[in-house]
């Protein structure tokens, strides 16, 4: 297990030259929401040709329409899909579907795929420490038989239900990479990944680590300000 704190300052950049270097014909990406990625996508979506047999996953997904304002998916699908067309298989968390059967049908979906390796998984990380939808102190941090889980309530804004890959699947990556910028980041920072961290409910992706081969966090100065 390793944990490399990259601290540059421009984390989308060096995200999109990350996704960029993975994609290609057979490599499977899973993307992470929230609003940080939105810039790395708009920047890896100026290659478009170079994801050309992609197959790209989402890390989570709020149970809302596919063309709402919280839609990870929606997000996603303005800053890269639509300029990568029908170059890629886009495997999209149908939340509108509710927790429970949404997170039925992508767990059947990836395990219908095979459950391939990951080459490269994306991250965000909450000011509480949550990474995907697994938020502190949550019984679906210990699942460990599940691929996919619905999570009922979430624990941070927007409040609604959503479904996330559970602990063991986000671990599994080849190469997991967080992207964290801004001073609001910077104590969830210290206590995932600084030198004292343990793996600790309270802060979802400090659990991550002892699970994983290979993590890259990328900062920005403000995120890594407290370590
Ligand atoms: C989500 C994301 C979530 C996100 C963090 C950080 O559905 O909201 O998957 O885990 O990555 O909340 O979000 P920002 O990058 O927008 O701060």
């Amino acid at each position: 297990m390793s944990v490399e704190l990259e601290v540059v300052e421009d984390p989308a950049a060096r995200c999109a030259s990350m996704l960029l270097e993975v994609a290609g014909s057979g490599s499977h990406i899973v993307l992470t929401g929230g609003s940080t990625p939105r810039s790395a996508y708009e920047q890896a979506a100026r290659d478009p040709g170079v994801f050309d047999g992609t197959t790209l996953w989402f890390g989570d997904e709020r149970c809302v329409p596919p063309d709402d304002q919280r839609s990870n998916y929606r997000m996603a699908k303005e800053a890269l899909l639509d300029a990568l067309g029908e170059r890629v298989v886009v495997n999209r968390i149908e939340g509108e579907r509710g927790a429970a059967e949404a997170s039925d049908r992508y767990e059947a979906r990836l395990r219908e795929a095979g459950e391939p390796p990951f080459d490269l998984l994306l991250l965000g990380l909450g000011p509480d420490g949550h990474l995907a939808s697994l938020f502190p102190d949550q019984q679906v941090l210990s699942v460990r038989d599940r691929l996919v889980v619905g999570v009922p309530e979430a624990g941070l804004e927007p409040f609604v239900p959503r479904v996330s890959l559970t602990l063991p699947v986000l671990a599994s990556s080849r190469r997991i990479v967080f992207l964290v910028s801004g001073s609001s980041k910077a104590d969830a920072v210290v206590a995932a990944f600084g030198a004292d961290a343990k793996p600790d409910p309270h802060v979802p992706a400090s659990m991550l680590p002892p699970l994983a081969d290979e993590i890259t966090v990328l900062l920005d100065p403000p995120a890594a300000a407290r370590l």
